[in-house]
């Protein structure tokens, strides 16, 4: 058990808690808020949105001990809040509930869009509105009240709140316009705050990923990947060599000191939306020279959640393009335990993988080209990668609803 202490509704909390409880189960079963619903369970729905820290999130794959410390609301918190009776008042004028097992969720995520000015039109509604999920009245009312609400609503518009990217939509795919901050693509703000600054020559490429499929062997995920840099192999094997240069193109890594005779000891910091670990951990890497492979292989532990990570990465390098580019083949094992296990699954895995994978290669590309610092850190917000991923498949799943292919 762990003791955990955060505010619910504005009330200090203090209770002893399973690593496995969810924030949804935590808020019904222990403080009885059963206001806040629970659908699909597998953050799909959006029945249990609830607000942590001014975010909405989804409470039934947040884990209870990474709120410790937050500020949580519930559907319960908002009596006294003017938008939120807008909001129910309009919803029942226009019939946007029936059973109403969904309106809490609704609610919640409404008077969020409404807030950060995206319920602009019924069609920014309907996208801002598409992670939470109705099983019985259709959509029509439940976009009618939201454009009622909005529209006297629309000159109080936070002014920062549009450019956040957590919450179930806007996802990555969003019109135009939709949001005014794309998702990142899980590249570190510097490396894309630089990019903005310098605009990419067209004789300036991209590094390449290709992520192949996740395989479980007992308790390791495994998977491999491809990503092909544009950079001649001994330059890309030279760089390898040096531990610190190569931990500043890895989002969220930063090492405790220069390596001991391929030791070293760092973090990683990761935030996943609500979910943050803090990851102390120690790695050794070896190199074989002659056959231009490297291994490295690490564990790390975050104290907070009590997540427990390790694993094997192992890679080779091969001349590509005639030499002018170098193929890094990657093939890696880990396990993941606490929290953070919940992203040993599959498909999220390899999208996630990718992600982070494209970030490292794009970082690496850029330092060999020498357009940034080697010395710029690399934090990882992956808020929005998770969310573009859960997007993602969100995206997939209703098209095979509907019969159609993903786009
Ligand atoms: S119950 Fe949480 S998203 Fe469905
Ligand atoms: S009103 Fe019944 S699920 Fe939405």
């Amino acid at each position: 058990m762990t003791r955990i202490a955060l505010t619910v509704n504005g009330t200090k909390v203090t209770r002893e808690v399973t690593p496995r409880t969810n924030l949804a189960d935590f808020l019904r079963e222990e403080l009885l808020l059963t206001g806040t619903h629970i659908g699909c369970e597998h953050g799909i729905c959006g029945a249990c949105t609830v607000v942590v820290d001014g975010e909405i999130a989804r409470s039934c794959i947040t884990y209870a001990v990474t709120c410790d410390g937050a500020e949580v609301r519930t559907i319960e918190n908002f009596d006294e809040d003017t938008l939120m009776a807008k909001l129910r008042q309009a919803f029942s004028e226009e019939h946007a509930l029936q059973c109403g097992y969904c309106t809490p969720g609704m609610l919640v995520a409404a008077r969020d869009l409404i807030r950060r000015g995206e319920a602009r039109d019924e069609e920014s509604i309907r996208i801002g509105m598409s992670g939470n999920l109705c099983r019985c009245t259709g959509y029509m009312g439940i976009v009618s009240a939201v454009a009622k609400v909005a529209g006297a609503y629309s000159e109080k518009a936070e002014p920062n709140a549009a450019t956040r990217t957590l919450g179930p939509a806007p996802g990555p795919d969003a019109p135009d316009g939709f949001a005014t901050e794309k998702p990142a693509s899980a590249r570190p703000a510097k490396a894309v705050k630089a990019e903005a600054a310098a605009p990419v020559l067209s004789s300036q490429r991209s590094a390449n990923v290709q992520t192949g499929e996740v395989t479980q062997e007992g308790k390791f995920t495994k998977l491999t990947q491809t990503i092909t840099v544009n950079h001649p192999r001994e330059d890309v094997w030279r760089y390898m060599a040096d531990i610190e240069k190569v931990a500043t193109c890895m989002p969220g890594v930063a090492l405790d000191g220069p390596p001991q005779e391929g030791h070293v000891d760092g973090r990683m910091l990761v935030k996943l939306g609500p979910i943050s670990a803090d990851l102390a951990g120690e790695a050794d890497v070896t190199r074989i020279e002659n056959e231009w492979r490297g291994i490295i292989e690490g564990k790390g532990r975050d104290a907070r959640s009590a997540s427990l990570a390790s694993g094997r990465v192992e890679y080779q390098l091969a001349e590509a393009e005639g030499g002018a580019a170098t193929q890094m083949s990657v093939s890696m094992a880990y396990s993941l335990a606490g929290p953070l296990a919940q992203f040993s699954r599959g498909a999220i895995v390899r999208d996630l993988v990718s992600r982070l994978a494209g970030a490292f290669a794009q970082n690496l590309e850029t330092r060999l080209s020498g357009r940034e610092s080697d010395t710029a850190p690399a934090a990882l917000d992956a808020g929005s990668l998770v969310f573009s991923v859960l997007w993602d498949h969100i995206k997939g799943f209703i098209s095979k609803l509907l019969g159609r292919g993903s786009d």
